[in-house]
Parts: structure tokens; C-alpha cells; sequence
């Protein structure tokens, strides 16, 4: 894999037989989704989970899973400006009603290592994974659902909204176009 990781840092892949030490970002359910459910998604094959160690700690985590970034039926002029802006890369005879996405469907960094930049380490190296390495299948988006306290984050990560339906909401639909990188 092409890595942005420094030298200290290693890219695993949750397995069933993984061993779990402590971690805590500061956010009881994302913790608890890592020592206790992490593995039942790997089995029920609806999350892959990845964890970035250093020599000692786990770091971070985050979730991948596929998804497709797919167009309301139902759009206000706001949401239509919104949705236009998600195809403007695309040559218009390829634009369609919904497109081919992964989902980081969490994303959480020890408190100890908030702030050192391992976030956007995360979303370079999730972008890094679909953009260089052969898939199966295309992915063209990066989307998350993210978490009101984490907007601004990935807004300096170059993910834009997807709807102002949301806009009062807990979590926001977010996406990243892997082909604006
Ligand atoms: C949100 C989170 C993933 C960010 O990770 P991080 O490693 O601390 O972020 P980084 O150091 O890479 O920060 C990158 C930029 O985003 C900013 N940023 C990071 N977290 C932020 C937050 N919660 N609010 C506002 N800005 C934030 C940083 O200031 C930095 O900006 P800069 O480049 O202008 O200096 C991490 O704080 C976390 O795990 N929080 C608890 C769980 C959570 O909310 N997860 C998101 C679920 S959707």
C-alpha cells in the first residue's frame, strides 16, 4: 500500500483473531464499537475495521464499507445547487443519479494523539487506497456521516455537504471526489 504513515506507524487490519488493547477518544460508542462490535461487523462482512498502531498504542481506527452517493428524488433549488456540484468533474454523459462510493463509516483518534494530524493522515490514506491501489471495483467518492463536533475537521479535508436537509442534524452527509485530489 502507498503510505503517507510515517515510520512509526502501521496500517493493520482488524482480523477475527486480533488481539485489542485500550482505547479511548473520548467518545464512549466509538470506543465501545472497537473493543466489542468491531469483529462482529468483519464476520457479518458490513465493516472492515483498520487500526493505526505506534510501537505501543493503538492511535486511531476507522471503518470502511462500500456505498453509493445517490441523488434525493425530491430536490429544493439549495439541494439541486448541492447535487450539481457533486457531478461537476463528470463529463455529462457519464452523470447518472448515483455514484460509486466508500463509506468511512467511523473514524476516531486516541485523545492522546488528538491534534498531531493522525486525522488527516486517516483521510489521505483512505483517499491514497482508492485513488492508487487496483480495486475491483471504482470508487469514486469518499462519504461519511459526520459528526456535528467533527464538521469542521472534514470540511479542512476538502469534504463538501451533500444536502442543507441535514443542516440541524447530529450528523451531516459529507463526501470527498477522489478525482479532485
Ligand atoms: C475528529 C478527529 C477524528 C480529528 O482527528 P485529529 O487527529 O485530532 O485531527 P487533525 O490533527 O488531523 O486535524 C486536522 C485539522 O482539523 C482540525 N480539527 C480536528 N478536529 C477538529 C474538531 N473536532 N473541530 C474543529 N477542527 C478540528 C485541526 O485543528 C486541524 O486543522 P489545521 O490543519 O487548520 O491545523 C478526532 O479528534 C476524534 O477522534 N474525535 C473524537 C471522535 C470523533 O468525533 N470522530 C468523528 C466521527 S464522524
Amino acid at each position: 500500500m502507498n503510505s503517507v504513515l510515517g515510520a512509526n506507524l502501521k496500517l493493520i487490519r482488524l482480523e477475527e483473531d486480533s488481539v485489542l488493547s485500550s482505547f479511548d477518544c473520548g467518545d464512549s460508542d466509538l470506543n465501545d464499537f472497537l473493543l466489542n462490535d468491531a469483529k462482529n461487523y468483519l464476520q457479518a462482512m458490513l465493516a472492515v475495521t483498520y487500526i493505526l498502531k505506534d510501537d505501543e498504542n493503538i492511535v486511531a481506527y476507522f471503518c470502511l464499507s462500500y456505498d453509493s452517493l445517490t441523488r434525493s428524488i425530491e430536490l429544493t433549488d439549495v439541494d439541486k445547487a448541492l447535487w450539481n456540484k457533486v457531478g461537476r468533474k463528470i463529463p455529462n454523459s457519464k452523470r447518472r443519479r448515483n455514484y460509486p462510493a466508500v463509506k468511512i463509516g467511523r473514524l476516531a483518534v486516541d485523545a492522546k494523539y488528538a491534534g498531531l494530524g493522525i486525522g488527516r493522515i486517516i483521510i489521505d490514506t483512505v483517499a491514497i487506497m482508492y485513488v492508487s491501489e487496483k480495486h475491483h471495483a471504482a470508487c469514486r467518492f469518499i462519504t461519511v456521516d459526520a459528526y456535528r463536533s467533527a464538521l469542521t475537521f472534514y470540511e479542512k479535508n476538502n469534504f463538501k455537504y451533500l444536502t442543507s436537509k441535514d443542516i440541524d442534524d447530529d450528523r451531516r452527509a459529507m463526501y470527498l471526489d477522489l478525482k479532485t485530489l
